[in-house]
């Protein structure tokens, strides 16, 4: 008798593809590297080799209309929550110059003491619990706290502005769309950013949204709504991504104890820790695009307007790029990973969420000897393009 495979089918939404979207991945790349889902009407590129080239290819991919499949958050209207994200050279090139002006590689050098006392504050009463939530604990706050420190918001305030940017990126299990309690939260931050920056206008401090206001080149700045667009791009950007981050590399460093016990007997290997978790299992897995223009490629024909999706977590695994790419292995070669795009899209935010993960992982190597997690109690986030873990209960023994 013969079995007649299956063409291969790829959802998103799918719970199946949230708990393990490799082995669908992998199938994509082999038997239909353009991918075409009707019903939700978009194509997916899941090749390294493509996925690369279109990051990097202006010309023939449009981030205009955002980059997220999510009904509110993809149209003409993206820009105005994800600013330069969603925008096409010139204006995404004058904008990212500009800001590019303030969010200099040496005010994130600056950070790494104020990262650390922002890790210990959080870390430290969890450690001495002994039993404590990860995530709730410690990877849900260092992200946003970090963020809030950057550009200005005071400690006071910071606690709420974490619980207004969680409820922005929250969804409800089974929830396809931004729900209300998130948009209601999204305003309320906005207007909190819009009194930072009407307060800083008046008065300049050291911080980034100063910075910010002082932007120029010849003559041209900033207004405060791309202000604003911006420091709220930073939260839906860089923060839920850099929790993932911290929480995927806490899990799979548990899975494969022979790998996760690498950076606890020598510290050097956080660095790899963080840059093969980035490769494995990245929290970001997929950025839409439109086409700009029609295009032909692996022999289908995809018409201009086309919604494509790269498909990142599957460019991670190419076996053609990453030998035995199904493996959690500490000690390859990770410098081709796409977890942060490419091109002049190329996450502006890396440098910082590398130094996050680096700080946090690092304070806990040195003081934990060993952990376990409850696999009872972990929770999977179910979104359609972030992977990572919503509960990661976890029982540390102190060195
Ligand atoms: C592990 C953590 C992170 C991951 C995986 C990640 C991933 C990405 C990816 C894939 C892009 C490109 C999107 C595209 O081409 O459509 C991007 C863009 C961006 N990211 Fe990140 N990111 C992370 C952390 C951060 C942080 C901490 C910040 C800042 C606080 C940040 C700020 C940005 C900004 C501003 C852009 C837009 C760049 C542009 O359009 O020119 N990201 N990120």
């Amino acid at each position: 008798m013969t079995t007649i495979s299956q063409p291969v089918a790829y959802s998103p939404y799918a719970y199946e593809i949230h708990e393990d979207p490799y082995p669908v991945y992998a199938r994509m790349r082999a038997e239909a590297p353009v991918y075409r889902n009707d019903e939700l009407d978009f194509y997916a590129l899941s090749r390294h080799e493509d996925v690369l080239a279109a990051f990097r290819n202006l010309d023939g991919f449009s981030n205009a209309q955002g980059v997220s499949l999510e009904p509110s958050a993809f149209g003409p209207d993206a820009h105005k929550f994800m600013s330069f994200l969603a925008l096409d050279p010139p204006r995404h090139t004058r904008m990212r110059s500009l800001v590019g002006k303030g969010f200099t590689p040496s005010k994130v050098a600056q950070m790494e003491e104020h990262i650390r006392a922002i890790a210990l504050e959080h870390l430290e009463p969890a450690l001495e619990q002994g039993t404590f939530d990860y995530i709730a604990d410690f990877a849900g706050k260092l992200p946003m706290d970090v963020i809030s420190e950057l550009v200005g918001v005071p400690r006071a305030d910071r606690a709420e502005i974490r619980r207004l940017a969680d409820t922005v990126v929250h969804r409800e299990d089974g929830v396809l769309d931004v729900p209300p309690a998130g948009m209601e939260a999204a305003v309320t931050l906005v207007g909190y950013y819009q009194q930072m920056v009407d307060d800083r206008r008046k008065s300049r401090r050291d911080d980034l949204t100063s910075a910010l206001l002082d932007a120029e080149i010849d003559g041209d700045k900033l207004s405060d709504d791309e202000i604003i667009a911006f420091l709220f791009l930073m939260v839906v950007a860089g923060n839920e991504t850099t929790t993932k981050l911290l929480g995927n590399a806490w899990y799979w460093g548990w899975r494969y104890p022979d790998q996760g016990a690498k950076p606890f007997a020598d510290h050097d290997r956080v660095a790899p820790w963080i840059e093969e978790t980035l490769r494995y299992d990245t929290s970001s897995q997929m950025l839409l695009r439109v086409t700009r223009v029609p295009m032909q490629l692996h022999g289908v024909e995809i018409p201009e307007g086309s919604r494509v999706l790269l498909l990142v977590g599957s460019a991670n695994r190419d076996e053609s790029v990453f030998p035995d790419a199904d493996r959690y292995d500490l000690d390859r070669d990770t410098s081709r990973l796409v977890s942060f795009g490419g091109g002049r899209h190329f996450c502006m935010g890396a440098p910082l969420a590398r130094l996050e993960a680096r700080i946090g992982l690092s304070e806990l190597v040195t003081r934990v000897a060993t952990y376990d997690v409850d696999p009872e109690g972990i929770e999977r986030v179910h979104s359609i393009n972030v992977r990572g873990l919503a509960a990661l209960p976890t029982t540390v023994t102190r060195r």
